[in-house]
């Protein structure tokens, strides 16, 4: 299990979750009431993009596919993407 900190665009916290490893984050955010928007949940709209604000290197990007277009270092489509297990806490910022 690990912890996944959602901020708002404005670097305000939304909520602290729990996030099991080898699911992907989009459907576990939407689970604890975290609203994210999306379309497709296939990795080719980018409408639940993310920004990575901290600890990127915990974040599996492709857990179920390959994001449709090259993604910057600090972006994460969460309905493909997944977290490894760590005792760190993801920061993940919205777009809006
Ligand atoms: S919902 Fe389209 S890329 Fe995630």
């Amino acid at each position: 299990m690990t912890t996944v900190r959602i901020e708002n665009s404005e670097g305000e916290l939304i909520k602290e979750v729990p996030i099991d490893v080898g699911r992907v984050l989009l459907s576990q955010l939407e689970s604890h009431d975290i609203e994210i928007p999306n379309a497709c949940r296939a990795g080719m709209c980018a409408a639940c993009m993310c920004n990575i604000v901290q600890w990127s290197e915990h974040v599996i990007k492709n857990l179920r596919g390959e994001p449709a277009f090259p993604l910057g270092e600090d972006e994460v489509m969460t309905c493909i993407a997944g977290v490894k297990e760590t005792d760190e806490t993801i920061v993940l910022r919205t777009m809006y």
